[in-house]
């Protein structure tokens, strides 16, 4: 009989789960609701950790970031940004805030893990991370994914926390020597990661390889790391991610050994995402010319998203005064200095354009970067479309069961 993902179960220890992990997509787009819809139907659900302080203002009326504008105002016409700190009280608030209303809320036997990004250095990368990483497990949160960035000591960070142990920790990896890495660095902490996501180069968000992405293959690495965590004796759940379209994709997945999935595109469409009603009209109707993959992103990570996204070429005032989440640890971030270029290069110009990168905070913020997956363009295949011309936005559950139950690469269409 042809299997499917329900077939199979994400074991640890007692706890088992439907084997679908919908990953973690920043500022909000994997919103609290998308992650517990996904854990009350018995998977595993990401939050995000990215611009917590915004997101907790939009969602739980506090004013971190007028707080934090109103101290930092009088650097606004300032190239310097070093000056710009964050406070560590109004991390840790909006942490508690976010991840304590998301778990109080939480029903079902899945789970809710948050993704935090190491690549956010907010211009004190150290002090930033262990407050956002100290303070998620604090409020209870069931695992944390450590993604954008090797990590390398991240684990580190948080190892005398009570929680350390029983909490679910991994990490995303898109190389077997980049795990390699990490297990070598973290074993002073005598503390294994709980899974492993490897991310091919077919994902939404920043890719973890240079822009010779397209010549990596998600199937090809994943069999690299399965092999080697046997080699080594390591019974680690290896969950691959990144281009899984279909509930056949995944179970080829799980059939080699994999132990879950992560999948995050096809839930870009659904009701509880975080992303607004026009944006996922505009993923819906990509097609597969609509989208690149490019160097916009001040991470310098390469970086997948729709062409049309109103933050490419983009000339706005860096927004370090309210959010300033990738200056380092010097405090500089590679949009100021191009913004200041331009400005130099364009001494009369009221409106500049900047196009080699892009304010990302803002723009996050905003929805104005629409960062998608390679298959976004087979979207439009997984709806219906309505008289009006738009297509229907559907529910996670509908998405989720779809992965769960589906064979021979079909989609369910919605009722
Ligand atoms: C809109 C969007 C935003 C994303 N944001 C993040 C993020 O903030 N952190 C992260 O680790 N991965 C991020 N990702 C990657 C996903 O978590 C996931 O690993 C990947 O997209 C899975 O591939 P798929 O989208 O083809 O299913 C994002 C993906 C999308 C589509």
């Amino acid at each position: 009989m042809t299997k499917k993902v329900d077939d199979f179960r994400l074991h640890w220890g007692k706890q088992e789960l439907v084997p679908i992990m919908i990953g973690g997509m920043g500022v909000d787009i994997s919103s609290a609701e998308l992650a517990l819809e996904a854990a009350r139907l018995g998977g595993v659900g990401h939050i995000s950790d990215a611009m917590l302080p915004t997101v907790s203002d939009r969602r739980y009326d506090t004013d971190f970031v007028k707080e934090k504008l109103q101290q930092y105002k009088y650097n606004l016409n300032n190239s310097d940004k070093s000056d710009i700190k964050f406070d560590l009280g109004h991390i840790a608030e909006s942490t508690r805030l976010h991840v304590g209303k998301t778990m109080e809320a939480k029903r079902g036997t899945g789970m809710v893990f948050i993704n935090c990004m190491e690549k956010l250095t907010m211009n004190a990368p150290k002090e930033t991370l262990k407050v956002r990483l100290w303070e998620a497990l604090s409020a209870g949160i069931d695992g944390i994914t450590l993604a954008a960035g090797l990590h390398l000591g991240s684990f580190a960070l948080i190892e005398d926390h009570p929680r350390f142990r029983d909490a679910k920790l991994g990490i995303i990896v898109s190389s077997l020597r980049a795990l390699q890495l990490f297990l070598r660095k973290n074993a002073r902490t005598n503390r294994l990661p709980d899974f492993v996501v490897v991310e091919g180069p077919l994902a939404g968000g920043h890719l973890g390889f240079g822009m010779d992405w397209a010549q990596y293959d998600l199937r090809t690495i994943t069999q690299e790391v399965i092999d080697y965590l046997k080699a080594e004796q390591l019974d680690i759940p290896v969950i691959p991610a990144g281009g899984i379209f279909t509930g056949t994709d995944a179970t080829n997945f799980l059939e080699m050994g994999a132990a879950a999935v992560q999948v995050a595109t096809r839930f870009t469409v659904a009701a509880e995402c975080g992303l607004p009603k026009d944006v996922q009209q505009e993923y819906f109707k990509a097609s597969e010319d609509d989208i690149e993959v490019n160097g916009v992103s001040p991470t310098g990570y390469p970086m997948r998203m729709l062409k049309g996204s109103p933050a490419i070429g983009s000339g706005i005032r860096p927004g370090c005064e309210s959010y300033g989440y990738i200056l380092d640890a010097n405090g500089k971030c590679s949009y100021i200095d191009s913004y200041n270029r331009e400005v130099e290069l364009h001494p009369n110009e009221k409106k500049i354009s900047v196009m080699d990168k892009t304010c990302l905070c803002t723009h996050m913020r905003n929805f104005k970067l629409w960062t998608c997956g390679h298959y976004t363009y087979r979207l439009k295949d997984t709806s219906r479309k309505l008289d009006d011309g738009s297509y229907q936005v559907l529910t996670a559950e509908h998405i989720f069961k779809d992965y769960q139950f589906s064979t021979d690469n079909k989609v369910a269409l919605p009722e």
